[in-house]
């Protein structure tokens, strides 16, 4: 997730763009740049890290271009580093690019044969060659005919010394907006970026392609056919602007899940022919056949994404999985070899305790992949291979798309070390990833449930403790739930596999005390539909978490919250989208500080 900024006008497009730039550091901030015109040619600035230094380069220099394009960069393709840093050039031309494009290897030859050479690693780098490849004079029709030949997602803003009185934006599965002003005309991958200058926008729709002049625009559709978009008024405050009309950075990152995992699983199947690719894994693809065991050490909520591949990977692979805690593994005596894969899970990649025990892990001969949102981080670097998350930087401090990303990644890794260890079939990888396109439509139908959650969240939003249940893949949940509504609203919660409360946590269970019980349809449903008379016998206030549909538990609990029908491996996914939701309301109606919760940290540097 980048963030885009492009103008054109009569004000100064260096302080228009790093004024929008300043309001998209939430989406990235790896590096950043500008491309300016500036008397007919295109000066361009970059640098590494946050705006800041950008910033600082461009105190000392006087630019007066009235158009220009800018970027913030969360790198997908390429380390955060000078050269990967857009705008991305080509003669002549510049880009700006937020998404992925999935077949850049396959362009780039193309390019290459052609003799254009490349300066970065990114996938952006190939658009920019093939505009330049495509163009005659018409730099709208290059773009049109660059995209058609594109697979992937993109956001995309062209800057061109041939054709000054216009920049050229277009997208696909990656939002971009029109700022329409008196005289000027703006673009932005979100709304807050120019809000200061208008209310007027225009959210552009997959295909669309738009020609910006300064005293107007014109929109078509890849096939260079006119659309209509309507012009909406927005009247946020600068407050609601900069998380995009929610109230918190938590609440928009939960809301954008079902976006988070299509990106997440964007480029890494094929239904063609029902396998999973992973890009950079040629280290393990030669030893995946030689693993006898699975080591995944991890801390927090990515432990728990670690719990839930654990059931994944033994039944796709069929290969014994431990599951750590980081800080736990790293003082033990370890029997660890040359024949143990070693699954580091991380959303920030720089947590110390992962780092340490995968540094011992590989002194010891493992071979090491990490689950990663951090491209460059220090996890991902020292890695074998890394499966990046692509869930875009996660502001709020508690993990919400850091954690479906990781665990969807998790799930096709696991399709991928059964089909590469002859354990799963090509049928059975297929009916999976079927299943794994349902997602996002799940995830949106429980967003829906939004205000009937919030009920239960006033409801129960005094109370002193909580308890989780759950069996199976949903006992990680529970453990999720637990720890989300303790971090945020300071609440004490205890997550328990279902079966195990009559060994203890049953005690706790009288008339005050609710308890989360997550029983979709499942093949444990009718042991955790026992354990649920069991909390009811006791008194305890029952709210559970069903498949839509399931009358069985209807007249026994106090409460019932419905999730869409999916299978039981993927039910997290609706699960834990309810339990966020809830911890959310709760702490949000407490009047705590959402995003900043006491005593936490967003990264865990220290031991
Ligand atoms: C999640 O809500 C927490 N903030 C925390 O448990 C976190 O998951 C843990 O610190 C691990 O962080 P990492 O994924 O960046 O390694």
């Amino acid at each position: 997730m980048c963030g885009i900024v492009g103008y054109i006008g009569d004000k100064s497009a260096s302080s228009v763009l790093m004024e929008g730039l300043a309001k998209l550091e939430y989406r990235g901030y790896d590096s950043a740049g500008i491309a300016l015109l500036e008397s007919g040619k295109i000066e361009v600035e970059r640098s590494v890290g946050k705006l800041i230094n950008l910033r600082e380069k461009l105190s000392d220099k006087k630019y007066s271009a009235n158009v220009g394009i800018g970027h913030t960069r969360w790198a997908t393709h390429g380390k955060p580093s000078f050269d990967n840093a857009h705008p991305h050039s080509s003669e002549g031309l510049t880009i700006v690019h937020n998404g992925i494009i999935e077949n850049y290897i396959e362009l780039k030859t193309m390019l290459k044969e052609k003799g254009f050479t490349f300066v970065s690693e990114t996938d952006t780098e190939v658009v920019a060659h093939l505009i330049k490849s495509n163009f005659d004079g018409d730099l709208k029709s290059a773009v049109q005919k660059t995209v058609q030949h594109v697979i992937g997602s993109y956001g995309l803003a062209v800057l061109s010394e041939a054709n000054p009185n216009e920049i050229i934006i277009a997208r696909k599965d990656s939002p971009l907006v029109i700022g329409i002003g008196e005289g000027e005309m703006f673009a932005a991958s979100d709304i807050p970026a120019v809000l200061s200058h208008t209310r007027k926008f225009i959210f552009m729709e997959d295909g669309d392609i738009t020609v910006l002049r300064k005293d107007g625009y014109t929109i078509t559709g890849i096939d260079g056919q006119p659309v209509d978009r309507e012009v909406k008024l927005i009247d946020w405050n600068p407050v609601m602007a900069e998380k995009a009309g929610y109230s918190h950075f938590m609440q928009k990152e939960i809301y954008e899940q079902p976006r988070a995992i299509i990106d997440t699983i964007r480029g890494r199947y094929s239904l063609e022919d029902s396998r999973v690719n992973f890009a950079d894994f040629e280290k393990i693809q030669s030893v995946v056949k030689d693993f006898s065991r699975v080591v995944i050490v991890a801390c927090g909520t990515s432990w728990h994404a670690g719990l839930i591949a654990k059931f994944y990977i033994e039944k796709f692979a069929k290969i014994p999985v431990e599951v750590d805690i980081a800080s736990e593994f790293r003082y033990r005596n370890l029997v660890i070899d040359e024949k143990t894969l070693f699954v580091a899970i991380t959303q920030s990649g720089e947590t110390a305790d992962t780092l340490s025990a995968l540094r011992i892990a590989k002194e010891h001969g493992a071979k090491v992949i990490s689950v990663c949102n951090v491209v460059g981080s220090s996890i991902s670097r020292e890695s074998d291979s890394v499966i990046y998350t692509h869930a875009g930087p996660e502001i709020g401090v508690a993990s919400t798309k850091a954690f479906t990303t990781q665990v969807i990644s998790l799930f096709l890794f696991a399709i991928y070390l059964g089909q590469e260890r002859g354990t799963m079939s090509s049928d059975e990888a297929g009916r999976y990833l079927g299943e794994v396109l349902k997602l996002p439509e799940v995830i949106e139908k429980v967003l829906e449930q939004d205000d009937n959650i919030l009920k239960l969240a006033k409801q129960f939003k005094d109370a002193s403790d909580f308890l989780y249940l759950g069996r199976n893949v949903n006992y990680p949940i529970a453990l999720e739930g637990a720890l989300k509504l303790k971090e945020i609203s300071y609440i004490h919660a205890e997550g328990y596999p279902a079966g195990e409360m009559k060994h203890g946590p049953i005690a706790l269970i009288d008339k005050d005390l609710p308890i989360f019980i997550l029983c979709p349809k499942s093949s444990v449903y009718e042991k955790v539909a026992s354990n649920v008379e069991e909390a009811k016998t006791r008194d305890g206030i029952i709210i559970a978490v069903v498949t839509e549909g399931d009358e069985g538990l209807k007249g026994i609990c106090d409460h019932i919250i419905e999730i869409p029908d999916i299978i039981e491996e993927l039910s997290v996914f609706p699960t834990v989208v309810v339990t966020q939701i809830f911890s959310y309301h709760v702490a949000h109606l407490l009047g705590l500080d959402v995003d900043q919760p006491r005593n936490l940290a967003k990264s865990v540097t220290v031991e």
